[in-house]
């Protein structure tokens, strides 16, 4: 296993979200995380990346406990994390931005290479302020801006939200674009079915704790499932 979530708590102060939480993710794997809004999917995420106030348990990344490292070093074990609302510097460049995310300068030729193969549109759009580009191309950036540290795992939190149905479908070309790679992945998002088309697997969060696990397919042949644990309250 990659990365390994074994019986994790999580708080805010006095507020106890993650319960007993366990995942894991594979080499190369897609996983989704699903679960409605206030399940607890970004507080899992900021429990791997170390701010989260207070966690207890144990998280592994290729065996190595990263338990409440700080960021800087759980990014070290090549660990990337997209954010909600993909927070790119909207007055720097699509250059700029690219270049926060390197962590080896002597490297940006190839690794800019690399986004651009995925996305072309970004190198079109070199010189322009991110501000300005279309929710869809902002949600490549991020992703682009992952990608230049080469890591091993990224963790995508909500990259549909927010986008217009024609834009969901672009991000979900260039997610499935980026599986085919060497890289795995940890999707939350509230759009089970794009989400699951993604994944090799699934976990369902509610309250902080995985109700259920499966295959993607297993989830997303599962109506009853999703209508109980993702369908509009
Ligand atoms: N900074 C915070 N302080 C206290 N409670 C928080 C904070 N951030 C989130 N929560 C609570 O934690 C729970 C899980 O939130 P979150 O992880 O953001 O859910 P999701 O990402 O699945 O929508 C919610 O009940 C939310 O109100
Ligand atoms: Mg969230």
């Amino acid at each position: 296993m990659m990365l390994e979530i074994e019986s994790v708590d999580g708080y805010y102060g006095k507020s106890h979200i993650l319960k007993g939480l366990s995942l894991e993710v594979g080499d190369d794997e897609i996983v989704a995380l699903l679960g409605r809004n206030g399940a607890g999917k970004t507080t899992t995420y900021r429990g791997i990346m170390g701010v989260l106030p207070r966690i207890e348990g144990r998280i592994t990344m290729h065996g190595e406990d990263i338990t409440g490292l700080p960021p800087d070093e759980v990014y070290n074990r090549n660990i990337s994390w997209i954010p909600e609302r993909r927070r790119i510097f909207a007055n720097l460049d699509v250059q700029e931005n690219l270049e926060m995310g390197l962590t080896d300068r002597s490297e940006r030729e190839s690794r800019f290479q690399e986004v651009f193969d995925l996305f072309p549109r970004l190198e079109e759009r070199l010189d322009q302020q991110a501000g300005t580009l279309s929710g869809g191309e902002q949600q490549m950036l991020a992703i682009g801006r992952a990608l230049v540290s080469h890591p091993d795992l990224i963790l995508v939190d909500e990259p549909f939200e927010g986008l217009m149905p024609t834009l969901v479908d672009d991000v979900a070309d260039a997610l499935a674009k980026l599986a085919e790679g060497d890289v795995a992945m940890l999707i939350a998002d509230q759009r089970t079915e794009e989400t699951l088309e993604l994944a090799d697997s699934a976990y369902i969060i509610e309250n902080g704790r995985i109700v259920h696990s499966d295959s993607a397919a297993g989830v997303a042949s599962d109506g009853d499932l999703q209508e109980k644990y993702l369908g509009v309250q």
